[in-house]
Parts: structure tokens; C-alpha cells; sequence
């Protein structure tokens, strides 16, 4: 069937590297001459960028193509992209025989070759043999979603091959984007009126520059000076290569968020020697010290996984020790889930579902004790915090802070401020997961700031 309606949509489904990719996918979508559309039933090409990650991220594409299969009569497409159809490739239309795109993320550049097939009528189209690739996607054409807050990729793939991690086969080997690329990519940016930018990567620590000139730590420092930038982020870290010459780029460059999100995924150094993560307890607390060293105090993140093949009671006990001693303000905690081709698939996956259950609630029990904590500190300080929105119902704004906490706000004015401004608020109340506060600014201000962003306003923009 040839294409003849050039309407699509398009869903994402797991990490911000897959949202950053759908942002680029869309603008050459665009570029090619295709109109978003809201809905499946209105689109001539559906599109869904898949997550593999754990086997319920990928149940729930199987789900999603399951209940849309019979607008397939109706004579619409389906592609699959990410990490689900690189782990799956042609089986996928086995699985879905209706699919008509198979590609995973190394080979988004092939897109506009792609949907020439497609529109020519060809069916099984793939992008699947593209992960040994040394190039990276970047296209002009990215259609960011947000108009003030957005990401750059600065490395793809990943080479670490921890025991439990498909990424290494769903996105392919690391690559890295040259710092003139990422830093022209900023500037774009920052004339269009972006202020915050985050840099993605799944180990941006390994960041290498193709031509030499910088390092991540210099990248970094790089991109928080370029005019009108007011907030830069990174994620994600790795332990293993994470320098102490990032902490001192953040402590010399006030633009530099005060948050570093470093996953540690288990407590013991027995799992992570068993995980292939290449550090121990005793290295990742070396450079949370260095980290907790800063000038400012800098907010800590990580992510965690309960229930990895052997882990013992004791193992686990070193995992809420390590949290105690962290003292994180957010911790992203999940189940082990055996993964196809993951070197920890032929371990026994030997630690039953009740016990892993069990483990990760008296993580998130502790977790969010510790966290009440933490946020009570900032009552009666005042942090500056970047509008996202309004919750109407309340008469409050929210937004976050440089060290990425949530802080819903009062303003004393009668229009409240619109996105993408920032403001001074005095924290008045903390819960574990949020902050509260009142803005200290005039109501006049607080107008004038308004009216500006809505004076620029426009939907989408392609940077
Ligand atoms: N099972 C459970 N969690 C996993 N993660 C990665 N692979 C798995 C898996 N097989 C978690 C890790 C990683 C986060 C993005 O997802 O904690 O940091
Ligand atoms: Fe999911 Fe990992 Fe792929 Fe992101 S890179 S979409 S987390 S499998």
C-alpha cells in the first residue's frame, strides 16, 4: 500500500534519550513533508519508539500494537522504532505482521530513505545494522516540545555492557558529537530563546570529542557560558568515569545545575563486582565525598536495582545502609528483570518476585524518610525556580529548582507568570517529594513577565 496521506503520529515510550529521538524523528518527519496528527484514528502512519529496558516497557508496545492492529485495514502503517525494535528486529513482523518499519535509534539517519520506501508501498522496511556505526543523528530539524527547557544529545550507545543492560545492544557503541556541533546546537538554542539545556547520554562520563578539543567537564563548562543560558543539566553519569574536574566545572560556573544524578545501582560491592558495573562501594562513595565537597551543596540522585540474580539479605541490607549514608533526594528503584542477550540472562534469575517486591517497598519506605528529611531543609530559604506551569485550581505555579526539586508556588498578583520565567520563591512548606512555597516578587513584575513570553509566543519550535 502506497502512503498517499502524509499525516502521522507518533508515542514514546521510556527514557528522555527515546523523547529527545522522537523530537528529532518528528522534525524529519516534518522536514519530509508529514503533519502530526493527536490520535492513532486520524493518523496515515503510526509510529511508536520503543522502550526495552524492562520487560513491562516492552509489554506495553506489544499491548499498544495489539489494540490498534485493525485500523491496519483502514489501509494505516505502523513503524517500530527504539530499543524493542532493535532488540526484536524482523521478528517483529512475525509478531505484528502489519508493521511496516522496523528501525532502532543507530539508524535514524537512514530516515528519509526510509519513508521513501515507505511511501513507494514497500512493506518490511528495516533499520537494523547500524549499531557498529561510528555516526551519530543530528538533523536541524529537531521540534522540541518545550520552548524553554531542552535537550542535546552529546553521545550515543553505550559501551559499558553491564550484566543486566540491553542498551549496549538496542542503541549500539558509544559515540560521541563533536563540541562544535553540541556548542552550535546550544547557541541555536539559546537565540531561540532556550535557557535550560540538558545534555543526554547513557554515560555522558565517557564523552570523547571527535575532534579533540574538549573534554566532558570543559563540554560542560562550555555550554553553561554560551550567552543566555541560565541552567545546564547532565545525565546520565557513571560512577566508573566520573571525573572530579565535572564538580569543579559546576562549582565554577553558577549555571551549572546543583544536581548530579549518579546511578549506583546496588550498595554491595558483591553485586556490583557480579553486575559488571567496574567500580566498588568504597569508589562510588569516593566521589559522592568529592561531589558533597562542592562549594554549593549539590542535590544527589540515583537509580537502583533490587533483586539482581544472588543478592543476599546482607547485600541488600548494604543497599539501605548506602542510602542512609547518601542521603539522596531521589531514588529510581526497580525490580531486576531478566533481559534477551544480557550477559546476566544465562544467571539464575534466583530471586523470587515476592522477595524483590518486598525489598524495593522497605527501599521506598526508607527512601521517602530520608527525603522528608532533606526537603524540610529548605524551609525559609528562597530558591530561584523556572516556571513550567499553573494549576489553576489552587491559584498556585510550579516549576523546579537548580537542584531539580518541584516547588509549587503563590504569586500576590492578578495574572500569574508564564513558563519559562524565573523567580524567587521562599520556601514555606516541604513534603518528600515536592516543595511549597510563596514567589517574592511585586505583582506588577510578575505581570510584566507574563506579557513578555506571550508577546514571543509560538507552538513549536524548530531548533
Ligand atoms: N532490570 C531492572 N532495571 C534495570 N535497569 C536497567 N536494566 C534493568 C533491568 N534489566 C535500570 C537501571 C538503570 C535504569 C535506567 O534502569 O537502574 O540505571
Ligand atoms: Fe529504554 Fe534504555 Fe532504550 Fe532508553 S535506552 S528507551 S531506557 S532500553
Amino acid at each position: 500500500m502506497a502512503l498517499l496521506d502524509k499525516t502521522f503520529y507518533i508515542e514514546t515510550f521510556g527514557c528522555q534519550m527515546n523523547v529527545h529521538d522522537s523530537e528529532k524523528v518528528i522534525g524529519t518527519l516534518v522536514h519530509e513533508g508529514y503533519r502530526q496528527v493527536e490520535t492513532e484514528i486520524e493518523a496515515a502512519l503510526i509510529l511508536y519508539n520503543t522502550c526495552s529496558i524492562r520487560d513491562k516497557a516492552e509489554q506495553k508496545v506489544f499491548n499498544r500494537l495489539n489494540d490498534y492492529k485493525a485500523l491496519h485495514k483502514k489501509g494505516k502503517r505502523f513503524a517500530v522504532l527504539g530499543c524493542v525494535a532493535q532488540q526484536e528486529g524482523e521478528k517483529i513482523f512475525e509478531r505484528a505482521p502489519y508493521v511496516s518499519l522496523v528501525s532502532g535509534s543507530a539508524s535514524y539517519r537512514k530516515l528519509p530513505e526510509m519513508l521513501a520506501q515507505l511511501e513507494a508501498g514497500e512493506e518490511r522496511i528495516t533499520g537494523l545494522d547500524d549499531r557498529q556505526t561510528d555516526e551519530t543523528f543530528e538533523t536541524e530539524f529537531t521540534a522540541r516540545s518545550n520552548r524553554h527547557r531542552g535537550y542535546i544529545t552529546i553521545i550515543e550507545g553505550c559501551d559499558k555492557f553491564c550484566a543486566y543492560c540491553v542498551v549496549p545492544y538496542t542503541r549500539g557503541k558509544e559515540r560521541s558529537r563533536t563540541s562544535h556541533s553540541v556548542l552550535a546546537e546550544a547557541r541555536r538554542m539559546a537565540d531561540a530563546g532556550y535557557t535550560d539545556i540538558q545534555l543526554l547520554g547513557q554515560n555522558v562520563n565517557s564523552y570523547k570529542d571527535p575532534s579533540g578539543k574538549m573534554s566532558f567537564a570543559e563540554l560542560l563548562a562550555a555550554v553553561g557560558q554560551v550567552a543566555g543560558i541560565r541552567r545546564v543539566r547532565f545525565t546520565t553519569s557513571h560512577p566508573r568515569d566520573f571525573t572530579r574536574d565535572i564538580v569543579e566545572a559546576i562549582d565554577a560556573q553558577p549555571t551549572l545545575c546543583d544536581h548530579v544524578h549518579l546511578p549506583v545501582q546496588s550498595g554491595s560491592s558483591h553485586v556490583l563486582k557480579r553486575m559488571q558495573r567496574e567500580y566498588t562501594r568504597e569508589w562510588y562513595l569516593e566521589r559522592i565525598a568529592w561531589i558533597q565537597a562542592a562549594r554549593r551543596p549539590i542535590s544527589l540522585t540515583t537509580d537502583i536495582i533490587v533483586g539482581f540474580p544472588g543478592e543476599t539479605d546482607e547485600d541488600f541490607e548494604q543497599t539501605i545502609t548506602l542510602l542512609a549514608q547518601v542521603q539522596y533526594d531521589a531514588v529510581f528503584a526497580f525490580k531486576y528483570s531478566p533481559r534477551p542477550n544480557t550477559p546476566a540472562i544465562s544467571m539464575e534469575d534466583s530471586i523470587p518476585e515476592e522477595i524483590k517486591t518486598q525489598r524495593l517497598q522497605i527501599l521506598l519506605d526508607r527512601q521517602r524518610e530520608i527525603q522528608r528529611k532533606n526537603y524540610c531543609r529548605h524551609i525559609g530559604e528562597i530558591v530561584e525556580v523556572m516556571v513550567e506551569g499553573h494549576n489553576t485550581a489552587r491559584g498556585q505555579v510550579f516549576g523546579r529548582s537548580s537542584q531539580n526539586k518541584v516547588v509549587n508556588f503563590t504569586v500576590d498578583a492578578p495574572i500569574l507568570p508564564a513558563p519559562g520565567n524565573y523567580l524567587n520563591v521562599r520556601i514555606t512548606q516541604a513534603f518528600p517529594n515536592s516543595l511549597l512555597g510563596e514567589a517574592v516578587v511585586s505583582g506588577r513584575e510578575a505581570a510584566q513577565m507574563h506579557l513578555s513570553i506571550q508577546d514571543a509566543s509560538i507552538e513549536i519550535s524548530i531548533v
